[in-house]
């Protein structure tokens, strides 16, 4: 029988090793309508209803389903569009065991935030397969804008902000409408994520660059160095100590904008930092390939020298750095990126990876001894979930919990292609990449939606998370 979009069997997950951001034990979970209602040793499936499913996880892990707190589905930038959407890249997600997307609503300078909110909120709730909400990025702050994001936040239930300082002249924020934002975020008690790349000096750094007729995209990382990402961070980070905002620094790449965060933190400042998967596996030298190949690696800030990756893992196992996302923005490599065949500043940035990031996370973070499971589900998923909102609903593993939950096989061993992804990009950046660590089994509130690398689900069965805004005071 195929599972209804509104109720799913009961199910019954027994033998399985049950791991959250603070825990570690072996119990059985059964879920009805929707929730986790019962965690116990050794549940009785005799006692349970007839039709309850039951999967036998033993040998295998159970996480909380992962939250990816930083992806792009819709979004028209640099000339193009991202060539996902909601189906495909929600798909993607499920498989690799992500359960929850929080996307960024870019509209461009002239567009109002309401009709934004409402066109990404449409597609989503089309034919999203997992549930969603978005960070509503603010690229304007006039009156208009200003009434219709609080309305945004208090009637859609939209309780995080997106800032970019890079991106000059199509979605970057001056000073001065920062300062007022942020001072408007403190009161509304949202936190603010943000974008750190000074625009300035990226734009003349380009400049320079391309009338030197250096165009490759191996000439991306230097037209944005690390030094110009801390000085974003810092930037952000005077700002937040200034209003007292609550800010989130997404796509942390390097040891100087790390250590910009934790100056800063140090300070008092409410910041908190998110890594990405690319800039956690993939370096600048990946970027540097010959014959244009470097341009499915060029994204912003730009892959770097590898020892960056030591204060990232670091970060992580030591809680400087909070959260692992993937910034997935996909672009193909035919079409897309090779717009910018003649200048690097004209490739869409992005690389994708909604579907890779936990097994890369597993194989390269867990299993060279980086991080400890805990922390992994910590930075995928329970951090996220209590930074934006959505705790403990999601985010973990407790009675009463949506049930989403990933029964995670620590042994699969597979190949990465773009042959077994979801995505509906042309490439996968980590093609040939042998993993070990899948997904077996994949639920969204309670019903099974992806199963051993499959779509099982049903499309559209994605609900938009309202959140109420909760960053009023120190946590
Ligand atoms: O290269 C990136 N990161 N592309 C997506 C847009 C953004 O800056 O997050
Ligand atoms: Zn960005
Ligand atoms: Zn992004």
């Amino acid at each position: 029988m195929l599972p209804s979009k509104e109720s799913p069997m009961p199910l019954l997950i027994k033998n399985g090793r049950i791991i959250t951001a603070n825990d570690d034990y072996y119990a059985d979970i059964y879920c009805e309508v929707e929730s986790i209602s019962r965690i116990e040793t050794d549940i009785d499936s005799t006692s349970l209803p007839a039709n309850t499913e039951i999967i036998d996880a033993s040998g295998k892990y159970v996480f909380p389903g992962f939250i990816d707190p930083h992806v792009h589905i819709h979004l028209p930038f640099m000339g193009s569009n991202a060539i996902d959407d909601h189906e495909s890249a929600s798909k993607a997600a499920l498989v690799g065991g992500t359960t929850t997307l929080i996307e960024m609503i870019c509209p461009g300078p002239n567009d109002e935030p309401i009709d934004a909110f409402k066109e990404w909120n449409k597609l989503a709730s089309e034919s999203s397969a997992l549930d969603y909400t978005f960070h509503m990025s603010v690229v304007r702050f006039d009156e208009l804008a200003q009434s219709q994001l609080k309305d945004i936040v208090r009637e859609h239930g939209i309780a995080s902000f997106k800032v970019f300082l890079a991106y000059k002249g199509a979605l970057n924020l001056d000073d001065s409408n920062l300062f007022d934002l942020l001072t408007m975020a403190k009161k509304l008690g949202v936190i603010t994520t943000a974008h750190c790349e000074n625009a300035d000096l990226i734009d003349a750094m380009q400049s320079k660059l391309i009338s030197e007729r250096k165009t490759g995209p191996e000439w991306h990382e230097p037209s944005r160095p690390v030094t110009v990402e801390a000085e974003g961070v810092h930037h952000l980070c005077t700002f937040a100590e200034l209003t007292g905002a609550h800010i989130y620094i997404v796509h942390t790449s390097c040891a100087p904008a790390v250590q910009a965060a934790v100056d800063a933190k140090l300070r008092g400042v409410n910041v908190w930092v998110e890594a990405v998967a690319p800039h956690l596996t993939l370096d600048e030298t990946y970027a540097q390939q010959a014959d244009f190949i470097g341009a499915k690696y060029v994204m912003s800030p730009p892959l770097r020298e590898k020892c960056n990756q030591d204060t990232l893992w670091n970060g992580l196992k030591s809680g400087a750095v909070s959260t692992i996302g993937t910034d997935h923005a996909p672009f193909n490599f035919v079409g897309q990126k090779d717009m910018g065949k003649d200048a690097f500043t004209q490739i869409p940035n992005g690389i994708p990876s909604v579907q890779e990031r936990i097994d890369l996370i597993h194989t390269f973070g867990v299993l060279t001894g980086k991080i400890s499971l805990n922390t992994m589900v910590s930075a995928c998923s329970t951090k996220a979930a209590q930074l934006f909102g959505l705790y403990p609903r999601k985010g973990s593993i407790s009675v009463g919990a949506d049930a989403d939950l990933v029964v995670y096989d620590p042994c699969c061993k597979h190949t990465l292609s773009v042959h077994t992804s979801l995505s509906k990009v042309d490439y996968n950046a980590y093609e040939g990449w042998e993993l070990t660590g899948r997904s077996s089994v994949v639920t969204v509130r309670g019903q099974i939606q992806a199963r051993d690398g499959k779509f099982v689900g049903t499309v559209g069965r994605g609900k938009l998370l309202k959140r109420k805004p909760t960053h009023f005071e120190v946590k």
